[in-house]
């Protein structure tokens, strides 16, 4: 009796895991199909190898070489902000990583550019892979971005880095923050927009409280991580 029931929970368990199988894979299947056309902008042999060439790195940062796993993320991130279906804007992506989210943004008719530093191999080949405009530059506290010339409907930065300190034992406080934000809603159009994901680290040290009560002063929206600021006026 005792080894019918546990049978049968085995032939449950059998049957759930196929059902799930087959959910995930019409799910990756719809996903995969929804990225086909942004693959198909990209050098895929030329993908494919710089993938081989990672496959057992332990860099940092070398996660970044799943490119298709990273452009669903980034494409849920184009969703996020309207702009799968806005008028062309103009894109500062802060700690732009890779480059993910400025392609699919050009993919829809958008124009960006990238602050980052070339620290990172993968990240130099994966910008360059994707065609995307990066300045190399390290943020620092107190000190202003570059001169880039024009101003910006979207500023953004996802799973931010630049927000702690050199040996990253803390992360930016009021002061760093609110310099950084008054430098970039100059940088703002009329309309602008700001938008950050917050990577705040694993004991949450990279988000502390007086920063979310900062950004809430500021007038942001702030959900867990997602920061946005909306337009002024
Ligand atoms: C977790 S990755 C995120 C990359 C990209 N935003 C994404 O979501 O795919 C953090 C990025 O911040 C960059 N970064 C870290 N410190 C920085 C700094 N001080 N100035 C500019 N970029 C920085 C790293 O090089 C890296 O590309």
């Amino acid at each position: 009796m005792v080894a019918a029931i546990v049978g049968d929970r085995r032939h449950l368990s059998r049957f759930k895991v196929a059902q799930l199988a087959r959910t995930f894979a019409h799910v990756n299947w719809f996903h995969s199909l929804r990225l086909k056309p942004f693959l198909a902008k990209i050098d895929m042999e030329r993908l494919r190898e710089i993938q081989q060439r990672y496959a057992s790195s332990s860099a940092r940062y070398t996660k970044y070489a799943d490119v298709e796993r990273w452009l669903k993320i980034n494409l849920a991130r184009v969703h996020e902000l309207g702009l799968d279906r806005s008028s062309p804007k103009e894109i500062l992506d802060l700690g732009c990583g890779g480059g993910f989210f400025l392609f699919l943004a050009k993919q829809f008719g958008h124009s960006g550019v990238g602050l980052d530093v070339d620290d990172f191999p993968l990240s130099n080949e994966l910008v360059d892979l994707l065609q995307v405009k990066r300045i190399v530059w390290r943020i620092k506290p107190f000190e202003p971005p570059p001169d880039l010339g024009r101003k910006f409907d979207w500023i953004t930065g996802f799973s931010t880095a630049f927000n702690r300190n050199e040996d990253e034992s803390r992360g930016w406080g009021p002061d760093e923050w609110t310099y950084l934000l008054n430098d970039l809603q100059r940088r703002l159009e009329p309309g602008g927009k700001i938008f950050f994901e917050i990577n705040s680290g694993k004991t949450k040290k990279y988000f502390p409280p007086k920063v979310r009560d900062l950004f809430l002063q500021r007038g942001a929206t702030v959900k867990g991580e997602d920061i946005f600021f909306p337009a002024k006026n």
